[in-house]
């Protein structure tokens, strides 16, 4: 009832938090509840343009199955030519670095984002964005 009122009130905190997150949260452990719970916060701005688990492509393509990935490999059709020439194959470690800054990683990139810049945030971004996108 009240992720419902949340939900018409446009709460967009909220989006992610669904029987999925639900049950990718039932497996965490306490550190990493803590973990996760920070990055879906921070994923909050990324699902304006971003569906993480459903195959819906936004402005943004959607990120189901985005680790192991190359970039700028998956059925959305907006990509640009710089993100489909990068050469990147999706890690931990190659999603962090396009985070704290996309457009020095992906020059040209038309992922419009400042890039974040506590690494804190970028590894909690990271662990959410891998559990959810499995
Ligand atoms: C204003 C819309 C917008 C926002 C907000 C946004 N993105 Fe993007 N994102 C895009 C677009 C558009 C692309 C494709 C860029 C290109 O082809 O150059 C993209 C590409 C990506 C890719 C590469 C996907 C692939 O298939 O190779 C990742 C990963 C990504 N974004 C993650 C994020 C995360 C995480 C956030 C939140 C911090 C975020 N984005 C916020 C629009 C957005």
């Amino acid at each position: 009832m009240l992720v419902a009122l949340a939900f018409m009130a446009g709460f967009p905190v909220l989006e992610g938090c669904d029987s999925r997150a639900r049950e990718i949260r039932s497996e965490l452990s306490d550190g990493e509840l803590l973990l996760f719970d920070r990055g879906q916060k921070l994923s909050s701005p990324c699902w304006a343009c971003h569906d993480f688990y459903g195959t819906q492509n936004k402005v943004g393509p959607s990120l189901s199955g985005l680790f192991g990935r190359r970039a700028g490999d998956s059925a959305f059709p907006g990509y640009s030519q710089a993100m489909r020439e990068s050469g990147i194959s999706w890690d931990r470690q190659t999603l962090a670095r396009f985070l704290a800054n996309p457009q020095s990683v992906v020059p040209g990139t038309t992922m419009v984002s400042p890039g974040i810049a506590a690494r804190a945030d970028i590894e909690a971004l990271v662990f959410y964005t891998e559990r959810v996108t499995r």
